[in-house]
């Protein structure tokens, strides 16, 4: 998979391209990420890339022409170009599976006020990563591409995210690791049994009775 990400802050991402899982998938050639700073497209002498809003109001709104050239210039008939926008659609794993499938992402971070309304035309979806506001669209753009390419083959052990949360609507199970005996608190003695059939089965009904008490919308889907 290719990613292009669109930044006015490039910096952001230098430790999220080479560090653990993710600077690996680099490194392994499994994902390409290439960060492009948006002021690169401005045609303004002075790598202007925002202005004031129309009709008045606070703070300053990115302008059409930088994004318009930057996505015409990375765009291919593979293409998926993602708006990060606070009233986009709320992503979840869902969504990171069907990213994952994709050959080539182009991530717009926004910044200030937001995009102008028209840069929406020019994207293939507009997603936000939950009800709150933050800064700038880089944080949102990690947390998409960190979900989206665990899920790359290769990248972490085959079929170990089948298990983790959200996987066939449940959460997951309570892991323990050594000693079994930590200050009196104790690790099921099921665990230390040795016997995968009850393991596998302790962990199915734990997994649906933290489900039941902390998401039961999830059992409902
Ligand atoms: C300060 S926000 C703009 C908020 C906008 N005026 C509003 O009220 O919806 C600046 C940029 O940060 C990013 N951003 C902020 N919160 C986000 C969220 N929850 N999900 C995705 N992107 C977000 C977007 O790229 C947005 O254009």
């Amino acid at each position: 998979m290719k990613i292009d990400v669109i930044t006015l802050f490039p910096e952001m991402f230098i430790q999220f391209i080479t560090t653990s899982i993710i600077g690996r998938a680099i490194k392994h050639n499994l994902v390409e990420i290439n960060v492009h700073n948006l002021r690169d497209y401005s045609t303004d002498a002075h790598h202007k890339v925002d202005d004031t809003p129309y009709g008045g109001g606070d703070g300053m709104v990115l302008t059409c022409q930088p994004v318009f050239d930057c996505i015409e210039k990375l765009r291919t008939k593979d293409s998926c170009v993602i708006m990060l926008t606070p009233d986009g659609t709320t992503f979840d794993e869902a969504n990171a599976y069907d990213l994952s499938r994709k050959k080539h992402l182009i991530v717009l971070c926004g910044h200030y006020e937001g995009f102008d309304e028209r840069i929406r035309s020019i994207v293939d979806m507009e997603i936000s990563i939950g009800d709150y506001i933050l800064t700038g669209g880089e944080i949102p753009s990690m947390v998409i591409m960190d979900s989206v390419i665990r899920l790359i083959p290769g990248v972490i052990k085959e079929n170990s995210h089948l298990l983790e949360s959200f996987n066939n609507n449940l959460l997951d199970y309570p892991v323990y690791t050594k000693p079994s005996d930590f200050r009196g608190l104790k690790v099921p003695d099921v665990l230390l049994s040795g016997d995968h059939k009850k393991i596998a089965e302790y962990r199915l009904v734990e997994s649906k009775k933290k489900t039941a008490k902390r998401r039961p919308d999830l059992l409902k889907k």
